[in-house]
């Protein structure tokens, strides 16, 4: 590679910047890019109907942002194709005058590629641009076209729950580069529940050494016959893992969340420390699936100061201003008949165990609060009273999501329908792997519109944006997990991205088909493959 710092040319950065963006859907499309660019038209008065680029092409820097820009190409460098005979070069710029700070300007010149970014991350969208350009034309060949871009909402996540099922440090980074390659910016990495708890706490080793593991897994759905494989199953993270983790997810402008379920799906560390239940225990990592009645204690002491101390290790891992600290689907059963927890409520006033769960929150809150971060939780959060800063995750429907915006609460979209990527995507599901139920299909991801109606637009700005939620449940492999994200996370990437007016459904399903030659080349599995069928001799 060579890495040159040529004087930005000032006639061609002006030229650049004048190009506005504009309903592209009458425009020529070079190229059937995921999710559609805002802008895209086939570049006039070039003499060449192509031109190559590879790992020997001149990369030349912005002078003025050397070090940003520097990291970009050094991120693209070894994406690009070996033994590519090229003159062409790729340059790099950053201007602050780009409309938005995330957006890029991606121009063919006779010379090479130019790309402009709002910012070293606008510029790393229009790297993930031309690699998804190059890759659609054997690797190398680009075509002369400009695109102007720009993501629509600021939260554009997907999940992954590696409790139900543990998946490797190699196949997080799989799943990362997947978001990367849609331009997806936030990782929600639920980290513990019921069946598993995989993050190591140093300050509470059990937590991995017994609540990482559980003794066999439930064999199909929960039903009274329950059968059971028999097989040990789970792992976890380091905590070096985890930071690597951390930077394979910066390097791609991934934000990585991570979530602590509390008060409940906590059945895991109950397994090893029963003492911060009501009752004491004993307790086992949970073998089947469902909502479990033994949970955290809210009224020991013991409880609160156990977690946030491991929320104080989470956080000095994490850069993320977002904590999720679940909670979600947590039974008052235990804490009706806890002396501890009644006390609790006669001492704090606290009219009933929806109170109680909103005091347990505000607690924990408090805490996170006086670290400097922010903490975030499933729409129950909202029983009993809300957190004052705490945003909401809209999980059963959009009421949740509404009320929080309505009290100017940040919230994140992520509905079951159509966000709940553990759903069929068809209705023929004989022929399909296991699922726990529900349909959501391609069409209703790729139609669904996050801002609900009935908020003015002060209230709309609290929706930061939308997530796919993958539960693991059903997916014991890391193939599973792909065939069941893909491609609606392709769909909703486009949601989250691009602008109303510049999506269609017909025509995202035709950029699919191409777009699936990248998938093939990569190994993704995903719904609609189409495998070869074995010639029978
Ligand atoms: C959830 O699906 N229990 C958030
Ligand atoms: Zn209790």
């Amino acid at each position: 590679m060579f890495i040159k710092t040529s004087a930005v040319q000032t006639a061609l950065l002006t030229c650049l910047l004048s190009v506005t963006l504009f309903n592209s859907k009458a425009q020529l499309r070079p190229a059937p890019l995921l999710p559609n660019p805002q802008f895209t038209e086939l570049s006039r008065f070039v003499d060449q109907n192509f031109i190559r680029l590879g790992q020997s092409s001149e990369f030349e820097l912005d002078p003025l942002n050397e070090t940003a820009c520097g990291r970009v190409a050094s991120f693209l460098l070894p994406q690009l194709k070996p033994g590519i005979d090229s003159a062409a070069s790729i340059t790099l710029l950053i201007d602050t005058s780009v409309k938005h700070p995330d957006g890029y300007i991606l121009r063919y010149s006779r010379e090479g590629v130019v790309i402009t970014g709002g910012s070293e991350t606008g510029l790393h969208y229009g790297a993930m641009t031309l690699l998804q350009l190059l890759q659609q034309n054997d690797g190398s060949i680009l075509y002369p076209f400009t695109i102007v871009d720009e993501p629509r909402f600021a939260w554009r996540g997907m999940h992954l729950d590696v409790s139900r099922h543990f998946f490797t440090v190699a196949e997080i980074k799989r799943y990362l580069d997947l978001l990367a390659m849609y331009k997806m910016n936030v990782f929600h990495w639920h980290l513990t529940d019921d069946q598993g708890w995989r993050i190591e706490i140093k300050k509470y080793p059990l937590l991995t050494q017994v609540g990482g593991y559980r003794d066999e897994t439930l064999i199909g759905r929960p039903s009274k016959k329950m059968k059971f494989d028999g097989k040990r199953h789970g792992g976890f993270y380091t905590q070096a893992q985890v930071r690597e983790i951390v930077a394979y997810a910066a390097e791609r402008h991934i934000l990585v969340v991570p979530e602590i379920e509390m008060p409940g799906h906590s059945r895991a560390a109950l397994a090893a420390y029963p003492q911060l239940s009501c009752t004491g225990g004993p307790f086992k990592t949970a073998t089947s699936w469902g909502v479990f009645e033994d949970v955290f204690c809210a009224g020991k002491d013991e409880t609160f100061d156990f977690l946030t101390d491991v929320l104080d290790e989470v956080m000095a891992l994490f850069p993320s201003q977002f904590v999720h600290i679940g909670g979600d689907e947590c039974p008052k059963t235990r804490w009706k008949a806890c002396a501890a927890c009644q006390k609790r409520m006669q001492e704090a006033g606290l009219k009933d165990e929806h109170e109680l769960q909103s005091y347990f929150i505000k607690r924990i809150e408090k805490h996170v609060n006086q670290k400097g971060k922010i903490i975030i939780g499933w729409d129950e959060i909202l029983e009993g009273g809300l957190a004052p800063n705490a945003a909401v995750m809209s999980w059963r429907g959009t009421e949740g999501g509404v009320a929080a915006a309505k009290a100017g609460h940040y919230v994140v979209m992520s509905p079951g329908k159509p966000c709940y990527f553990d759903h069929y995507q068809t209705k023929k599901t004989k022929k399909e792997p296991l699922a726990i139920g529900g349909y959501n299909p391609l069409d209703s991801v790729y139609a669904y519109e996050p801002i609900p109606a009935g908020l003015t637009p002060a209230q709309a700005a609290y929706i930061l944006g939308a997530q796919g939620n993958v539960w693991t449940e059903y997916m014991p492999t890391f193939d599973q997990v792909t065939y069941m994200a893909l491609p609606r996370m392709a769909a909703l990437a486009e949601v989250l991205w691009t602008y109303p007016e510049n999506k269609d459904f017909e025509d995202f399903k035709k950029r699919l088909e191409v777009h699936k030659t990248i998938l093939d080349a990569r190994g993704y599995n995903y719904h609609g493959k189409v495998v070869a069928k074995k010639s029978k001799k």
